[in-house]
C-alpha cells in the first residue's frame, strides 16, 4: 500500500520556523521517521512539500495514479482553500489531514479548516507523531 505524505507552505522551514510551536525537528528528519514508521506499518510512503496552492493541487490530482491514500498537511491554507478542499473532494481516495500544533487551541482564524470538509479525519496536536497515527488510520480504513 502506497500513501502520499503531502506538506503544504513553509513546511520546508522546520526546525526552525517558530520552534516553540513546531518543534525543532527539520522537514527532512519529520520525513525519515514517517518513512520508517509507514515501513513498520507496510505502507510504502513517499513525501512531498509545496508552497503554492496550485502545486498542491496538482500532486493531489497526481496522487490516485500509484497512491491508496494521502495524509495532507495544508499548512494555513487549511483555514482558507476552497480549491484544495475540492480537489481533495475531487479525487475519490481518503485524505486524512494532520496539523503539527493543535489549532483549536490557536488564534481564531486558525480554528476553522474548510480543507477538514473534505477530509475523512484530522489528527492535529500531536507534532510528528500525528503523520503516523494517520498513516495508522488509513491502514485501517483502507483495503489491504
Ligand atoms: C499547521 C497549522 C497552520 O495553522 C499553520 O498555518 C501551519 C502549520 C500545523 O501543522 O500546525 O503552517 O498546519
Amino acid at each position: 500500500m502506497r500513501v502520499l505524505v503531502l506538506h503544504g507552505p513553509n513546511l520546508n522551514l522546520l526546525g526552525r520556523r517558530e520552534p516553540e510551536i513546531y518543534g525543532t525537528e527539520t522537514l527532512a528528519e519529520l520525513n525519515d521517521a514517517v518513512v520508517a514508521a509507514g515501513s513498520d506499518l507496510g505502507v510504502e510512503v513517499r513525501c512531498e512539500q509545496h508552497n503554492s496552492e496550485g502545486e498542491i493541487i496538482d500532486a493531489l490530482h497526481r496522487a490516485p495514479q500509484e497512491c491508496a491514500g494521502i495524509v495532507v498537511n495544508p499548512g494555513a491554507y487549511a483555514h482558507y482553500s476552497y480549491a484544495i478542499a475540492d480537489a481533495i473532494a475531487a479525487i475519490g481516495i481518503p485524505v486524512v489531514e494532520v496539523h503539527l500544533s493543535n489549532v483549536a487551541g490557536r488564534e481564531p482564524f486558525r480554528r476553522t479548516s474548510v480543507t477538514a470538509v473534505a477530509c475523512r479525519g484530522v489528527v492535529s496536536g500531536f507534532g510528528a507523531h500525528g503523520y503516523v497515527l494517520a498513516l495508522r488510520a488509513l491502514r485501517e480504513i483502507l483495503p489491504s
